[in-house]
């Protein structure tokens, strides 16, 4: 069986790899797996930093068991009740009934409510200390990061912060765990696409998060998913990435996301990324909505400033595709957006109506003017295309 992996001196990695599952949270596309980490500090008493998801538990048993050394497990800190890392936790306490149970009040709540443990719960609150011995650990509330009960641990010791969620990023841990001993490049991706898909809408507790991080030096960050980050200019990296992301900051370039039944809404989508590339934009994708997942979409509608949407009507309003893509979108409160909007109908339109309120309700940057083609294209449809192109290209021009 698998064994534990230290870190560093008594810091010990127990967590696992899932290459099974299809869909995390059964929402968002895993082509490249997931990581549940766990970690043990083993000082004078021990401590572990959140379970795994209970499919993983055997692997994730025997790591501890043999991380523990035979020392009791004294305290489990839960940084974040989700149960892709609290799926352990009932398990836990039959196994180590001693365990006390380190959380805030509203994680005590939710240890309840899904594993009915009642006993042996201590609450802490935010800036609480908890000495292991040679670790002194301080508790950071961090609510709605991207649950209400997540909080970070600081080892004031080694200066290690075990961030939960925060900082994470879908993919495997493919034998290295740490930045120095995997190629750091592969996760930045799946990290935004993490972001954007799970805690997207929650940008401005993110921030009040980042802020109470400012003042701590960090050597070490022991994330929830994927690498734990030591290398001094990657940490300021994926703490860049986490701030402009949840400052809704995008770069230049367009996503243009279409509905197209018959490939006519897909030449308007073609002729504007044509003129936006006229126009000296070099980042453009093109995201076919019924073909590809909408998690990508979301994640380079995180990345990128302008944004425009293409849709056929479909039984008097949008094509069913688009306007999931759009509920997914304003479920995010996204903000700080460029937006254009074109439509098509055969006998009758409902599509560009609906994408004008979905501006009005974003509060987006209307950009150009909405382009709206009866059935199939003719001159007119092509050089408003065009105009909306170069509307949009200027715009992100005078933002250089
Ligand atoms: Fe990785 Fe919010 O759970």
């Amino acid at each position: 069986m698998l064994k534990p992996i230290p870190i560093k001196d008594d810091l010990f990695y127990i967590g696992v790899n899932d290459r099974t599952k299809h869909l995390f949270e059964n929402l968002w596309p895993l082509p490249k797996g997931v990581s549940y980490n766990s970690y043990l500090i083993s000082d004078e008493k021990t401590a572990l930093f959140d379970t795994v998801d209970i499919c993983y538990s055997d692997i994730f048993f025997h790591k501890l068991e043999i991380a523990l050394n035979g020392k009791s497990l004294d305290y489990v800190i839960i940084n974040h009740m989700e149960p892709d890392h609290s799926g352990s936790l009932g398990l836990l306490r039959n196994r180590y009934p001693n365990v006390k149970v380190v959380g805030n009040k509203r994680t005590a709540d939710m240890v309840q409510g899904f594993y009915g443990i009642t006993d042996g719960v201590m609450v802490i609150d935010d800036g609480d200390q908890l000495s292991l011995g040679k670790h002194n650990l301080v508790f950071n509330l961090t609510p709605m990061v991207h649950w209400p009960e997540t909080m970070m641990t600081y080892d004031t010791t080694d200066k290690i912060i075990f961030s939960g969620d925060a900082f994470g990023t879908f993919g495997t841990l493919d034998g290295g765990i740490t930045d120095t001993q995997l190629h750091p490049e592969r996760y930045y991706d799946e990290m935004i696409r993490y972001y954007s898909n799970v805690v997207g809408k929650f940008g401005s507790p993110v921030q009040k998060a980042l802020e109470k991080l400012g003042s701590l030096d960090i050597k070490m960050i022991c994330s929830t998913h994927g690498p734990v980050w030591t290398i001094d200019e990657q940490i300021k990296k994926v703490i860049s990435i986490y701030d402009k992301l949840s400052r809704y900051d995008g770069d230049e370039g367009v996503v243009i996301a279409y509905g197209s039944m018959y490939g006519n809404t897909e030449q308007m989508a073609e002729t504007v990324a044509y003129e936006l590339a006229q126009q000296g934009i070099k980042e453009i994708i093109l995201h076919n909505v019924s073909k590809r997942s909408h998690s990508y979409i979301i994640r380079d509608i995180f990345k990128y400033k302008g944004l425009i949407v293409g849709s056929p009507t479909y039984n008097n309003k949008l094509f069913p595709e688009v306007e999931y893509l759009l509920s997914k979108v304003e479920g995010r409160d996204m903000k700080h957006r460029y937006f254009g909007y074109f439509g098509s109908f055969t006998w009758a339109g409902a599509a560009v109506k609906r994408l004008a309120q979905f501006a009005l309700d974003t509060k987006f940057e209307v950009i150009g003017e909405p382009v709206e083609m009866r059935q199939a294209m003719r001159h007119d449809t092509y050089d408003a295309c065009i105009s909306l192109g170069k509307a949009m290209a200027d715009r992100l021009k005078q933002d250089r």
